[in-house]
């Protein structure tokens, strides 16, 4: 373990081992041979009058490279994935059907298993489980990087078992958040933003002792607010961060917070709270009582985006407010545009993230959206994930 010490807190973070994953190239040859593909196809899904069908197909398209490099190679190609959470019963509103009729389209030829979590050897890592996953396969493929945070069996268990390999989507996402993490070009401005302080903490904690600039907006700004002194009226508060809000706010200089905010007051009023002050920093104003910050306010949204325009690196995770409500959407809308017209690298992690920028309609124009969510944020947190691990630690050979 690589150990750094800054601001007196000691922080384990290993340095990028990308070297050490194996890629599809390290395999032995393919043809002929069956091969088992994790990928992520946990897709959203949405109601038709046939049933359930994918209503957002990205993680399905960004698996597409590795299956078809596999194919061209002559391999016989099997995928398996969780869908949502159903708790290891079989449970038909969690049926892989509405993923393989897009998965037969995208890749003709590509076989898709019903779902791993309903069988609860998945979750728990059961050894039994993984050795019944594995049977008849001679290599084992991992590109479901959104997953590779999860101990589960169809991620930890098979490198221990096949000659294993990352696929081209998990090879490209460590890659990038790598050199996000390790190497950014400065100066290297994050926002941060969702709801909740505790969700983001250990990013918070890792990123803010990286990036030059922190900006950060949603929700969760008002715990720092509150941190500070300030009435955030009926804002989300996280009472039990407020110590460790406080205790980032003074090691940190880069965090910064927002200068107005536009709240819904009593009887729906929407107003804009704050005076520009100038400079992007602390608050300018307290919030009346029984009004709730919803968005970063126009004078915030315009220094973000100064702050934003001078980036060599920009990562994105979490909005600034509540999108999805056209009251409350211009901060997110803002930010999205500057990071999408910015000179900088920018790395986009988050569904909720991506969500905005495809409401927007930028998300052409952004150079990298993570697959991952969850995974996301504990690779930035912590530089590497138990499936990475697994990986690099692969068997090179198959037994018997
Ligand atoms: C995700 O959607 O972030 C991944 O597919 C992991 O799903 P999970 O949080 O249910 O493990």
């Amino acid at each position: 373990m690589w150990a750094e010490v800054c601001g007196g807190i000691e922080v384990s973070i290993r340095p990028p081992n990308r070297s050490a994953l194996p890629v599809l190239e390290d395999l032995p040859p393919v043809a002929g041979r069956r091969v088992l593909v994790r990928a992520d196809l946990n897709a959203q899904l949405r109601q038709a009058a046939a049933g359930f069908e994918v209503a957002d197909d990205f993680r399905l398209r960004v698996s597409v490279p590795t299956l078809e490099w596999l194919l061209a190679h002559g391999a016989e190609v099997m995928v398996c994935s969780h869908l949502g959470r159903p708790k290891g019963k079989v449970d038909p509103r969690y049926s892989m059907a509405p993923v393989r009729t897009v998965m037969e389209r995208l890749v003709p030829g590509v076989e898709v298993m019903e779902n791993l979590r309903f069988d609860p050897g998945e979750e728990a890592n059961d050894p039994d489980f993984v050795r019944r996953l594995v049977d008849g396969f001679d290599y084992y493929v991992n590109d479901a990087f959104g997953s590779c945070h999860r101990s589960h069996a169809s991620i930890v268990g098979p490198p221990a078992l096949l000659p294993s390999a990352a696929g081209r989507l998990l090879s490209h996402e460590v890659e990038v958040l790598s050199k996000v993490l390790f190497d950014p070009e400065r100066p290297f401005v994050a926002v941060i933003g969702g709801a909740k302080v505790a969700d983001k903490l250990g990013v918070l904690r890792s990123i803010a002792e990286r990036a030059d600039h922190v900006l950060v907006g949603g929700a969760m700004c008002f715990t720092f607010l509150a941190a500070l002194g300030h009435d955030i009226g009926a804002s989300h508060l996280e009472p039990e961060l407020l110590d460790e809000a406080r205790r980032l706010l003074g090691l940190h200089k880069e965090i910064e917070l927002p200068t107005d905010v536009v709240a819904l007051g009593p009887d729906g009023v929407v107003a804009t709270v704050g005076a520009p002050t100038g400079t992007v920093g602390r608050f300018g104003a307290d919030l009346p009582q029984g009004f709730q910050g919803l968005d970063i306010g126009p004078d915030t949204s315009r220094q973000f985006a100064q702050v934003i325009a001078s980036a060599g690196t920009v990562l994105w995770n979490g909005p600034m407010g509540v999108f999805e409500d056209p009251r409350f959407c211009s901060g997110t809308r803002a930010l999205a545009e500057a990071v999408a017209a910015g000179p900088g690298f920018s790395v986009v992690g988050g569904g909720e993230t991506a969500a905005a920028l495809h409401q927007f309609g930028l998300e052409d124009r952004i150079g990298h959206i993570s697959s991952g969510g969850g995974a996301t944020l504990e690779f930035l947190e912590n530089g590497d994930l138990p499936g990475l691990a697994a990986l690099r630690s692969a068997v090179s050979r198959r037994p018997g």
